[in-house]
């Protein structure tokens, strides 16, 4: 389940162009489960209309602090009051300025300046043309509103309405939702470096052939994305899959196992934790053909024959990091039967001291799974879930056992 559920926000619109995205926004949200009051300024109603985000939000809109609405006619203090956090999106450079001097003259600016600082957080996700954001103004305006302890989120690169490219525009609405997420998810791994290895090896039999598996790194991105959310620095060395890079994550493509051995043999040395979810193939062609092989007309099938991979989870767990455990080196293993015996033999066998066992046939490419967690003392079950809530699970898990 979403960190956002059941949460209160106050979705703040000030006038740009990007309300549009907050439309979008204010939907995932409630789709998240979050309750959404919109607050709008007047610049922003030029951009979108009240009865559009009354509709997306399912609660009346307010525009103004002179809202009758109100019994103690205090829209300010009373929608503040309520909130666990405050969104202001599109956050204009006119409104961060107002909002870097205290100014008040209308109810969206007026409600954060009267939020209780120290439980109310103030989000704001800026919008607007790549000089104005640019400007040494606008720059002082953002140091100075983090100075003040108001979280300014990124700003998005790329095409603007006014037809220039830049920085400057407003996030899309699933970069903002998961920014929020991970805002509210618990900074269990905070200063944590996690290096991630997720889906499968391609081991070329020659330029247009070759041997794969059926992993589809769901797992691994997940891991990879609880881990960002809970505070760590995360590095993922993923294999050929058709997946989105989860945001904050540094993101390395490989192809084979070698490849993906150096790449996390490179990025161990920083790493505090290593999860190995990749699916790497345990062989690969002992000679990869330089062109195409052809058919020749004789009923002749080609010979193939195998070497064995290198183990990308032993060698960094035997590593003198790994041994030491300055390195915490966490394994999984896809097995088809007999998951509690083979993933606990398998734990001793790569010298991990966390082993996570997965029926691998019912788990490729599902978006759910069911984990077994083996160490020294025994196994425990993360029981059926979605790959993203056991992703959480494990993450949590493991940052307990740093602290031991
Ligand atoms: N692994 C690895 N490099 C390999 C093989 C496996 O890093 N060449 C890692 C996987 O990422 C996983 C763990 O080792 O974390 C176990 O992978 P699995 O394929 O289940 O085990 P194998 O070592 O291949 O053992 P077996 O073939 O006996 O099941």
């Amino acid at each position: 389940m979403s960190t956002l559920a059941g949460k209160h926000i106050v979705l703040g619109l000030s006038g740009g162009i990007a309300a549009f995205k907050s439309a979008e926004l204010c939907r995932a949200l409630v789709k998240a489960g979050v309750t959404v009051q919109v607050v709008m300024t007047e610049a922003a109603e030029k951009f979108m209309t009240a009865v559009t985000m009354q509709a997306l939000s399912g609660r009346p809109v307010y525009t103004s602090q002179w809202d009758p609405r109100e019994a103690n006619n205090m829209a300010h203090i009373n929608l503040s009051r309520e909130a666990d956090a405050i969104v202001v999106a599109p956050a204009s450079a006119d409104f961060m300025a107002k909002l870097l001097h205290g100014g008040a003259d209308e109810l969206l600016s007026l409600m954060c300046l009267a939020r209780p600082i120290d439980q109310v957080p103030l989000i704001v996700a800026p919008a607007m043309n790549r000089e104005m954001w640019s400007n040494p103004a606008t720059q002082r305006n953002v140091a100075q509103l983090k100075a003040d302890g108001i979280h300014v989120l990124d700003v998005g690169q790329g095409d603007q309405a006014c037809g220039e490219t830049g920085d400057g525009r407003m996030l899309e609405a699933e970069e903002i939702l998961e920014d929020l997420e991970a805002f509210f998810t618990p900074k269990v791994m905070s200063g944590k470096q996690v290096l991630v290895t997720a889906g499968p090896t391609y081991e070329a039999i020659d330029p247009v052939r070759g041997i794969t598996n059926l992993s589809s790194g769901k797992m691994g991105f997940a891991i990879a994305r609880a881990a960002r959310m809970a505070g760590a620095s995360v590095t993922l060395v993923a294999g050929p899959v058709h997946l989105p890079t989860p945001r904050g994550v540094q993101r390395f493509d490989v192809r084979s196992a070698r490849q993906m051995l150096n790449a996390a043999v490179l990025h161990a040395d920083a790493a505090d934790v290593f999860i190995a979810t990749a699916a790497v193939a345990d062989w690969r062609p002992a000679h990869s053909a330089d062109q195409k092989i052809k058919k020749d007309g004789s009923g002749q099938t080609p010979e193939l024959s195998f070497v064995e991979n290198p183990d990308i989870l032993a060698t960094i767990a035997q590593s003198p990091r790994g041994a030491s455990g300055d390195l915490f080196c966490v394994g999984f293993a896809a097995e088809s039967h007999d998951l509690l015996a083979h993933a606990t033999a398998k734990r001793l066998r790569k010298g991990v001291p966390l082993l996570v066992g997965n029926i691998g046939p019912a788990t490729f490419g599902q978006d759910d799974n069911a984990l077994l967690l083996v160490d020294a003392s025994g196994a425990r079950e993360l029981p059926h879930a979605s790959k993203q809530a056991l992703a959480v699970q494990l993450i949590d898990d493991i940052a307990v056992r740093l602290t031991r």
